[in-house]
């Protein structure tokens, strides 16, 4: 936890993106400006910052584009981010690919006792941020919270809710907990493409990026040795729900968030939990037909992005950094996922997270906003190191969750 007195509550770095200024726009509406929260935006270009600021004003009725303080910094100048980091209690990042541009300002807040909170999914850059700044975190008690984003924060929380609804309901804990997509719509920004790319890029260059991928234990703490596990890629027919099913694009972090989660958390739900994941494609024969598509046309998608010259092509006719859904996909976006119980209690137990904004963009601008302002405001008391949201706040998340961002926790009981 961040001691000392610092000039703001919460600092947005990365404010001029697509995401970051979805995020921007959310703190404008919910917190306005000088009120209880003392918050800015920083980035690497203080003109294109104020060209925000007055964007803002014009969206959010009653915000004074003066008002909000614009930080300048760069990614070359290591006395700029520390000087950053050491301005905020809660620096919150949206600048990505994270593999690219992520590791100069998380040293400086695991170095600057400055708690952290970001938006990657990058397997690989979680996994070496981990071995380079765990141990200064926990010293200087900065929490560095990676995936607060729709990966991972509706799945690290939905089976986090799931087993804390069994543990109320007197039952033991589910050693295996599925997560079913079953319904989604959402598109990706050029930002998010581009850090997709650049993972698939690395470890087709890297046979132990590779190994790491395929890993379900990949991200548990390093003192833990644990064996391989491979993730199941979540082709088939799940027989609770009577529905086909896919591989869903983010089971390859969410899965291994939710073993870092059971890990930090001392194992509340064994030793062997394994958590796995996969999109429904419906019933039936098309379902059927449908889990086969999606399962060719991800292979094709992740072959193409694997070698150079189909790469390149992708980065053509994908979305460029800065561009994403427009608002009107983004109100009308929406997502639905299923947690079951595979053992613990009968009848089975199952958690469903929902929300209706677009997963990637307006459902996680909301997200992670709410995360850097439970770090900022609710008193969490986790001590410093490298969490998962789940992990480090789950409770007064939950609460932000439900009652700010708009999702919707349930649960029922399968026949
Ligand atoms: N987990 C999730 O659910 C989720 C959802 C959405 C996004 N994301 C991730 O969030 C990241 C951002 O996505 P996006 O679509 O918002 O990207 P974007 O529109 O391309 O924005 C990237 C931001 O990074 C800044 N930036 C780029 N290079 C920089 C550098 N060298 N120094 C300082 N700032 C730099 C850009 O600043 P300028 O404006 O000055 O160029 C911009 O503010 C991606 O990694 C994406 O995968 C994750």
């Amino acid at each position: 936890m961040v001691s000392g007195a610092r000039d703001f509550d919460l600092v947005l770095w990365g404010a001029t993106g697509f995401t970051g200024s979805l995020v921007a726009e959310y703190l404008a509406r919910t917190e306005g400006c000088g009120g209880k929260l003392r918050w800015a935006i920083a980035g690497r270009n203080k003109t294109r910052l104020q060209t925000l600021t007055r964007e803002l004003e014009s969206l959010v009725p009653g915000f004074d584009a003066a008002t909000l303080p614009v930080l300048e910094a760069s990614l070359d100048d290591a006395a700029s981010l520390a000087r950053l980091a050491a301005s905020t209690r809660v620096l919150l990042s949206t600048v990505g690919p994270y593999a690219l541009f992520g590791a100069p300002l998380v040293r400086a807040c695991a170095e600057g006792g400055t708690d952290y909170c970001d938006l990657t999914g990058e397997t690989q850059w979680i996994h070496q941020m981990i071995a380079e700044v765990d141990a200064t975190a926990r010293r200087t008690g900065a929490r560095i919270v990676h995936c607060c984003g729709f990966d991972s924060v509706p799945f690290d929380m939905g089976v986090w809710f799931l087993q804390r609804t069994l543990a109320e309901r007197g039952a033991p804990p589910s050693a295996v907990v599925r997560g079913v997509v079953r319904k989604l719509r959402g598109a990706f920004s050029g930002g998010t493409y581009a850090s997709l790319l650049n993972a698939v890029e690395e470890a087709a260059a890297s046979p132990r990026l590779r190994r790491m991928s395929g890993d379900a234990n990949s991200l548990l703490p390093p003192a833990l040795v644990a064996p391989r596990a491979r993730a199941e890629l979540g082709m088939g027919f799940q027989g609770q729900l009577g529905v086909w099913t896919a591989p869903f694009v983010m089971a390859t972090i969410n899965t291994k968030i939710l073993r870092r989660s059971n890990a930090l958390l001392g194992f509340p739900w064994g030793k062997d939990f394994r958590y796995e994941e996969s999109m429904s494609t419906g019933r039936g024969f098309s379902g059927r037909a449908r889990a086969w598509l999606v399962a060719g046309g991800l292979g094709a998608f992740m072959g193409m992005a694997a070698f150079g010259p189909t790469r390149s092509l992708l980065r053509r006719l994908l979305p460029a950094p800065g561009e994403g859904p427009d608002r009107k996909a983004r109100e009308s976006g929406f997502y639905e996922i299923d947690f079951l119980a595979e053992t613990g209690a009968s009848p089975r137990l199952v958690a469903t997270v929902a929300a209706s904004l677009d997963p990637g963009y307006a459902s996680t601008a909301r997200m992670i906003a709410e995360c850097a302002l439970c770090l900022a405001q609710d008193g969490v008391a986790t001590a410093g190191g490298s969490w998962t949201p789940a992990s480090c706040m789950a409770e007064p998340l939950l609460a932000r969750l439900l009652s700010r961002a708009g999702l919707r926790f349930s649960v029922r009981e399968l026949a």
